[in-house]
């Protein structure tokens, strides 16, 4: 048994799969419900719990992009040279792309949160109208980054049979 492609195996679908849960987990249940939370609750959850999210949201994805690209090149038969090229590279290349968005959007909607969290706190908290824009793109790219990281863990299952 090969125990470098083992632990990059474990490390990738392990982070992947959190990074799967928390995107998915925030765009469904936490933030439709946080929304519908009183300003000074909701102020109070996103002071608690924003930076942490991000945090382990960004690196959790680190580490999966980061062993994903080292089980592309440490694979005996696999390589770079095959993404958008054989069915397996297209399956990769796929997750791959979907991955990269998934990142990008997420950093986007972290520090859309923390201007939330920052408009709550200078106490513009009563002027609904003056956030709706920013709870819009919040809950428009949270659901897009959930779709992305389905399609990557979706496309990353299929690579072997593709
Ligand atoms: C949301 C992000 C991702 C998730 C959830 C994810 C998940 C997974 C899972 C569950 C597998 C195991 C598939 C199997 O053995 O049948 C896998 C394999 C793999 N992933 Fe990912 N992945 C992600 C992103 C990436 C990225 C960005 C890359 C490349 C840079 C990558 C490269 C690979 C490779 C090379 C394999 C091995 C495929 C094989 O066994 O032939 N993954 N991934």
């Amino acid at each position: 048994m090969d125990i470098e492609i083992l632990v990059l195996r474990i490390l990738h679908i392990l982070f992947g799969v959190f990074w799967v849960g928390a995107a998915v987990y925030l765009a469904l249940v936490l933030e439709p419900k946080l929304r519908g939370l009183p300003n000074e609750i909701e102020r109070e959850v996103l002071q608690a719990i924003s930076k942490l999210n991000s945090l382990w949201i960004t690196l959790s994805a680190i580490i999966t992009i980061g062993a994903g690209f080292a089980l592309i090149s440490r694979t005996p038969g696999r390589e770079m040279s095959q993404l958008f090229d054989t069915g397996w590279g297209w399956a990769i290349g796929i997750g791959l792309i979907a991955s990269l968005l998934a990142f990008f959007l997420s950093g986007w909607v972290g520090s859309s949160t923390a201007k939330l969290r920052r408009a709550l706190q200078a106490e513009q908290m009563s002027d609904d109208d003056a956030l709706l824009p920013l709870r819009t793109r919040i809950a428009i790219g949270s659901r897009a980054n959930a779709v992305l990281v389905i399609v990557a863990v979706g496309a990353m299952a299929s690579a072997r049979v593709a």
